[in-house]
């Protein structure tokens, strides 16, 4: 009788903790909100991007520290594990910082926008970010490697490039390779920006390589993988083939969107179109979001114009955020969904994600917002 008691006593006990476990499961994206890990703490991974292994989906970001201070690279690239994009893991510092002063990853550099990308050939993954070396502000413009056998790292960094040097863009005529440019062009005047449009910023880094700032990786269907960032002073955006191992550029790149101020690239594919999701260059301060078509990842891409639907607000700012990635949605095949930054760079670890789905309008990529939404 007594046993009896206890065991329904104990039932009582474990459905409550199961039911309360679920209650405190994750149903929905509530963009903007905290986010709060498996351990109740907001999740800490900005600018970052998704990779799916073996049913697993990982996300890596900056770990960002408290305070203004809190963007520089205080502690590496954070990691998270989910199987349903609602509820993540702290699987960890997939890269970390280096304590060496020698290290170009030294403490207090800069790293932004991790990416991740799985190679079937060597079993690697593969890790490219955005690399400020310390104390240098953004001059460097380099992109960063690192490369580790199990997704949640460690990662054990290579080296930082420039790429593409003493390469021209495939897409450059030959009247553009010969070109040479007025050496006093006012910075944003109609000249200036017909000389960059012209390539006077390749001309300038074609012996050192191509700047490269805010990156994405993309994998097409054949397995090639692209590297895709801000170059020529953030001017225009470089699309560059990655060798078969992902770990080198093969110097195959094209110039995009020339002089058209375009950073903070997303892309996907759909239906045999790629689309690529970018914003204007205005530091942490939110702005508008454009969005581009192309038949091949090469180009030429066609503008599509803001893809942000709602108030002028709301449009204006790209709903107080910024594009940094675009994963398909796990229960609905052919639909994305927009993962963008709500910078806080007053104290950077409080920044918020703000995860919307991309809609189809007229053959356009539109992203609404949605206070509270599911992936079906
Ligand atoms: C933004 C960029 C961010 C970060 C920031 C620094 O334009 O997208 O990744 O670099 O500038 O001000």
């Amino acid at each position: 009788m007594k046993l009896s008691k206890e065991l329904t006593t104990l039932t009582f006990v474990l459905l409550t903790l199961f039911c309360s476990a679920q209650n405190n499961k994750q149903q929905h994206f509530e963009p903007g909100a905290l986010w709060p890990d498996n351990n109740g703490v907001h999740i800490n991974a900005h600018g970052g991007g998704l990779m799916e292994f073996e049913g697993t989906y990982y996300w890596y970001g900056q770990h960002m520290i408290e305070g203004k201070a809190g963007n520089r690279a205080m502690v590496g690239v954070h990691v998270y594990s989910s199987n349903d994009l609602y509820n993540w893991k702290d699987e960890g510092i997939a890269l970390r910082v280096s304590n060496d002063p020698e290290s170009p990853i030294v403490k207090g550099c800069i790293i932004e926008r991790p990416k991740v990308i799985f190679n079937k050939k060597t079993g690697k993954f593969v890790m490219w970010f955005h690399h400020e070396l310390k104390g240098m502000g953004y001059s460097a413009a380099k992109t960063g490697l690192a490369v580790a056998d199990s997704p949640t790292g460690p990662f054990q960094y290579i080296h930082s490039v420039n790429p593409n040097a003493g390469q021209w863009p495939l897409n450059f005529t030959a009247e553009q390779k010969q070109m040479s440019f007025p050496k006093e062009l006012k910075s944003w005047s109609e000249e200036w920006l017909e000389a960059v449009a012209g390539g006077l910023f390749v001309h300038r880094d074609f012996g050192k390589g191509q700047m490269a700032r805010d990156m994405t990786l993309f994998v097409d269907d054949d397995g090639k993988a692209y590297h895709i960032h801000a170059s020529e002073e953030n001017l225009t955006l470089h699309i560059s083939e990655l060798t078969d191992e992902y770990t080198a550029f093969t110097n195959r790149y094209v110039a995009v969107l020339p002089a058209g101020h375009n950073e903070a690239p997303a892309i996907f594919k759909k239906d045999g179109k790629y689309y690529l999701i970018a914003s204007d260059c205005t530091g942490w301060a939110p702005n508008a979001a454009r969005s581009f078509v192309a038949d091949q990842i090469f180009g030429p891409w066609e503008s599509l114009g803001n893809p942000c639907r709602g108030t002028e607000e709301q449009m204006n700012t790209t709903f107080d955020s910024q594009s940094t990635y675009i994963v398909e949605n796990p229960k609905k095949a052919g639909e994305f969904i927009f993962m963008g930054d709500r910078w806080m760079p007053e104290n950077a670890i409080d920044g918020r994600y703000i995860w919307l789905p991309i809609m189809f309008e007229n053959d356009k990529p539109v992203i609404h917002w949605q206070e509270k939404w599911q992936l079906n």
